[in-house]
């Protein structure tokens, strides 16, 4: 099937465009090689001139996109996220190397061939971009117009989106009469007037609370689940990529720091852009006890009044988890869970615990505790002693 027949298809079909049921599910939009909206990027590079001299934002990025997945652009601000994300829809050309979407290099494609483009490419932002002086219906109708469909068309189309974002009762209000998430949610219902393949998404979040923020993730996610349709997203929070996406890319000073599945990432970040960004979710030293920690141990007898604080670390790999009684045992000593946390990635457990065991108990070896059949942990570290509380 060629590109413009199975747009045709999915203009048609409206919503249903990748799936014959509404339960298609995102594992056969993988499976399935044909399916479309799949991105490559072939040593894109891209340089701004401004007046203080050349800007690289972006260099050598290889890089994969499977059609039907959710895959999460991470960095710091200036890391050339948004620079990367607008050479899909060609909103920006790269200075060099190719970006392919469905296999079909884009800079060969004529203005008409572009216009079709971007109407297979739904795109929502951090500052929702809705015209103020149109109602709910009226900004989620325009792309439909601009791409000539009639008003008998345009109408179920649109109670359709309404429906599938949640606002079937806003049809008629205006931008400013509605919250920061409902506004979102007009963002993505437009964003999919045109039966796209692909949505990209700037920071779409990152204006929103974190419940609100929750809320329009988890339509993102059905999105993805129930049509097939690729999504792209940036942002600058670790706690976004860790609720949505199947793989990273975490960009600084516009390079690739590393790529993969998030459990992966998250459980063994290698890049110290990549440990900075997910610093603000990790258990760290509660402060009662970093102000009462010390790292020698005490002597003799005071040993009795205090525990030892080891750090035992899950990365996802191998499907080993915190089991307490298998680490009460290897470490032959009662073990009290102080702090931390383990988090499901992926059906990967991934997350930091801090035990306490009695320091007057002589501890085995540490390192063979995290290798092998007999592993605890990924990794295992001796913080230090506090006094029994
Ligand atoms: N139109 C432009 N002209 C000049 N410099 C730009 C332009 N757009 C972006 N840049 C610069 O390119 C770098 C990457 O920007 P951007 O892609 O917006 O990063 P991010 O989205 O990660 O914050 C930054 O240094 C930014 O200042
Ligand atoms: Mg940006």
């Amino acid at each position: 099937m060629t590109t413009s027949q199975s747009t045709a298809i999915a203009l048609e079909h409206g919503l249903e465009r990748h799936g014959d049921t509404a339960s298609a599910s995102r594992a056969s939009a993988l499976d399935a090689a044909t399916v479309a909206g799949s991105v490559v990027f072939e040593r894109i590079g891209k340089t701004y001139h401004s007046s203080a001299g050349p800007v690289h934002a972006l260099q050598d990025i290889d890089l994969s996109i499977p059609s039907g997945s959710i895959f999460g652009i991470i960095g710091r601000s200036g890391a050339g996220k948004s620079s990367l994300l607008r050479t899909i829809n060609r909103l920006e050309s790269p200075t060099s190397g190719r970006v392919l979407v469905d296999g079909i290099d884009i800079s060969q494609l004529s203005e008409r061939e572009l216009v079709q483009l971007r109407r297979r490419i739904g795109m929502i932002f951090q500052h929702f971009n809705l015209l103020s002086a149109k109602t709910v219906y009226e900004n989620i109708a325009l792309p439909l117009l601009v791409a000539g469909a009639t008003p008998a068309e345009i109408e179920p189309r649109v109670l359709e989106l309404l429906n599938l974002v949640g606002l079937q009762d806003k049809r008629n209000t205006y931008p400013t009469r509605l919250s920061g998430g409902q506004k979102q949610r007009v963002g993505i219902a437009r964003a999919l007037a045109t039966g796209p393949e692909i949505l990209l998404c700037d920071e779409a979040t990152s204006a929103l609370d974190p419940e609100t923020t929750h809320s329009i993730l988890q339509l993102l996610r059905d999105i993805n689940g129930r049509l097939g349709i690729t999504i792209i997203l940036i942002t600058h929070e670790m706690s976004v990529i860790r609720e949505i996406a199947d793989q990273v890319l975490v960009l600084e000073q516009g390079r690739i720091a590393e790529t993969g599945p998030v459990w992966k990432i998250f459980g063994e970040p290698r890049h110290e852009a990549t440990r900075a960004l997910l610093a603000p979710l990790q258990h760290d030293l509660p402060d009662d006890l970093r102000r009462v920690l010390r790292q020698t141990p005490p002597e003799g007898a005071a040993q009795s009044g205090f525990e030892r604080i080891l750090q035992l670390s899950y990365t996802g790999a191998g499907g080993l988890e915190p089991d307490f009684i298998r680490i009460s045992q290897a470490l032959a000593a009662p073990v009290r869970l102080v702090h931390g946390g383990v988090d499901r990635i992926q059906g990967h457990a991934n997350g930091r615990l801090l035990v306490a065991v009695p320091a007057s108990h002589a501890l085995p070896e540490l390192p063979p505790l995290a290798h092998g059949a007999a592993a605890i942990a990924h990794h295992i570290e001796e913080i230090g002693y506090v006094p029994v509380l």
